[in-house]
């Protein structure tokens, strides 16, 4: 039959995103409007502020993402938006948008969890095949999850505080460093010398998939502190590259352990800290010993995206898993 043709939409924080997907899998169009210039001069993202951008961004990127695609809304099959996890005046945004678009249209509504988005930017990167263990890491969330098949999904381990890009963020800040934080981060400990300044690893119980960074964040700025009160100039980039290997060498040895202990061959990694390049040499590294492969999306399907969003409906279309017209917008919501 005719190929789905599938309209996503995200706007669950600072980007407003929409992408027109073909058959599942090919991106016709992804477009995506950032917020992060107007949030910078606040250190981070203001919810009021991201959803009254939303307001006005949301109808012109849609339409973009229509032309780019070369289609109409009438070519639609279906309308997929994120409607949870995030900031629900910014979630409400596209939830309101898909919505209107699925009742003009006389069209399926397809509410997606923010997270099963991310993991599912790995499809469009090329083919993911589960059983696998998604190793999702983002400015919200640090999680591990198993997923046995195709839109099913079960939590190993999750922080218990602050997630890995929160974590790379504050510290970011606390150096001096604009936000977002995780690549001046990454770019910095590119130069510096991981072992001269070594900071915790949070390892929690024996076993424990959970994680936790705030407990390094702590360590990251008293030693900034301590070393400003004697009046002592640190190397950034050696402060950089001691967190990053803090951070890294936790997230792979618990992505280790969560392949051990589910018996899968398959990792997936997603999220904007996915862009890590620390994480990514890293994991690969350890994955050729351990004897499982290793995906990371392209760069640019790391960070929040509508393709994604659009790439994790398709399966639930093509089983007719679709939302009614009431479908609200949640802060938090189970995957
Ligand atoms: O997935 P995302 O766009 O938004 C959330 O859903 O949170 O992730 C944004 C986060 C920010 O914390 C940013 O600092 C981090 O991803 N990030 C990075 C890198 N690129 C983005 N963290 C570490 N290294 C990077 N190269
Ligand atoms: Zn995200």
């Amino acid at each position: 039959g005719k190929e789905s043709l599938i309209l996503g939409i995200e706007t669950s924080c600072d980007e407003t995103s929409a992408a027109v997907l073909r058959g599942g899998r090919e991106v016709l169009s992804n477009i995506i409007s950032s917020q992060v210039e107007i949030h910078r001069q606040f250190g981070g993202v203001v919810p009021e502020v991201a959803s009254r951008r939303h307001v006005e961004n949301v109808a012109v990127v849609v339409n973009e993402a229509l032309a780019k695609a070369g289609v109409g809304l009438g070519d639609l099959s279906a309308v997929a938006v994120t409607y949870g996890p995030g900031l629900v005046g910014a979630l409400l945004v596209g939830v309101t948008a898909g919505k209107a678009i699925a009742y003009a249209k006389s069209i399926p509504l397809i509410g997606v969890h923010h997270i099963a988005g991310h993991i599912y930017a790995n499809f469009l990167a090329g083919g993911m095949e589960p059983p696998l263990v998604a190793l999702v890491v983002s400015g919200g969330h640090t999680e591990l999850i198993f997923m046995p098949e195709h839109g099913k999904f079960q939590f190993l381990g999750r922080t218990r505080d602050d997630a890995a890009g929160e974590a790379y963020d504050k510290v970011a800040r606390s150096m001096g460093l604009s936000y977002p934080g995780g690549p001046l981060i990454d770019k910095l400990a590119a130069e510096g010398d991981p072992e001269a300044i070594v900071f915790p690893r949070a390892w929690l119980e024996e076993g424990s998939l959970d994680f936790s960074f705030s407990g390094l964040k702590s360590a990251v700025l008293n030693t900034l502190h301590n070393a400003e009160q004697r009046g002592r100039k640190l190397n950034p980039s050696d402060v950089a590259a001691g967190f990053q290997a803090s951070v890294v060498d936790v997230l792979v040895e618990k992505t280790v352990l969560a392949v051990q202990k589910t018996g899968v061959n398959n990792v997936v990694v997603a999220g904007g800290v996915a862009a890590n390049r620390g994480l990514r040499a890293r994991l690969r590294e350890r994955a050729a010993v351990e004897g499982f492969s290793v995906m990371f999306p392209p760069m640019s399907l790391c960070t929040d995206n509508a393709a994604m969003i659009a790439a994790a409906a398709h399966p639930l279309y093509a089983r007719g898993l679709f939302h009614n017209l009431d479908l609200n917008a949640y802060a938090s919501l189970p995957l």
